[in-house]
């Protein structure tokens, strides 16, 4: 996968791109990433990147001729998908990261300052994509956040695929609790079933706490989820349990 950055702020991803996973992506060869100062395609001398906007109010506004040369110049080897980051975009999650992946070549635009001039991303943008409701002063960290999220999606990159296949939202459901040594901490203990070496009996409660954090924490991922009828019945059981008439409710009485 070849991910090309256009940003201002090019020093921002020395070390993201040397760490860890993406770090070691990137050292083998799996994930090729391009970081470029969009300065280098600035049509002056003092590589102006920004101008006053057209209808006054505060801010400036970066410029549409600089961008539009950036743009196609790294479009030149091959054409990548482009996406804008911004939080005017599509909100990122899983099936969109995995829908991004099978792009395989994609050029990040990071703006700044009060944004890029819309013509911009009328002329040159296939796709703005954004990482939250919330406001952040540029591109440059959702563009990480999309490039750690892809590189998880590149085979190899991820030792054990079953974990990435395993992971949150993958199976629908939230991740259920992990353990390590010591067995015990400050009184809590781990949950014995964890230690019985019976798998069968493992995955089930793993199941269980999956389900259950689900339902505690984000029960509307639960509509969404294509469950298989095993853990459809251990979740009605859970909801059972939990309803004032349950199990639990009763059991108080
Ligand atoms: N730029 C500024 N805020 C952003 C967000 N939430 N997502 C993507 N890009 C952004």
């Amino acid at each position: 996968m070849r991910i090309q950055i256009l940003t201002i702020f090019p020093e921002l991803f020395g070390p993201f791109l040397a760490t860890s996973l993406v770090g070691r992506a990137v050292a083998g060869g799996k994930l090729r990433v391009e970081v470029r100062d969009l300065r280098d395609f600035a049509l002056d001398r003092h590589r102006v990147v920004d101008d006053v906007p057209y209808g006054g109010g505060g801010g400036m506004v970066m410029v549409a001729p600089v961008w539009l040369r950036a743009v196609r110049e790294l479009s030149q080897e091959s054409r990548p998908w482009r996406i804008l980051l911004s939080p005017q975009g599509r909100r990122l999650d899983d099936a969109g990261v995995r829908e991004l992946a099978r792009r395989d070549d994609l050029l990040l635009l990071c703006g700044r300052y009060e944004g890029i001039d819309e013509r911009v991303r009328e002329l040159v943008v296939d796709e703005e994509v954004s990482i939250g409701d919330y406001v952040l002063s540029g591109g440059e960290l959702p563009a990480m956040v999309l490039t750690e999220a892809l590189s998880r999606e590149v085979p190899g990159v991820v030792q054990q695929r079953e974990s990435v296949e395993r992971d949150s939202f993958r199976t629908g459901l939230l991740d259920y609790p992990h353990y390590t040594r010591p067995p015990e901490v400050e009184g809590l203990r781990v949950p014995e079933v964890l230690t019985s070496g019976d798998h069968a009996a493992i995955e089930r409660w793993r199941l269980r706490a999956a389900l259950a954090a689900t339902l505690a924490k984000r029960p509307e991922l639960l509509e969404r989820a294509d469950l298989p009828p095993a853990a459809r019945a251990e979740l009605e059981r859970l909801r059972r349990e939990a309803s004032p008439g349950g199990v639990a409710g009763s059991r108080e009485n």
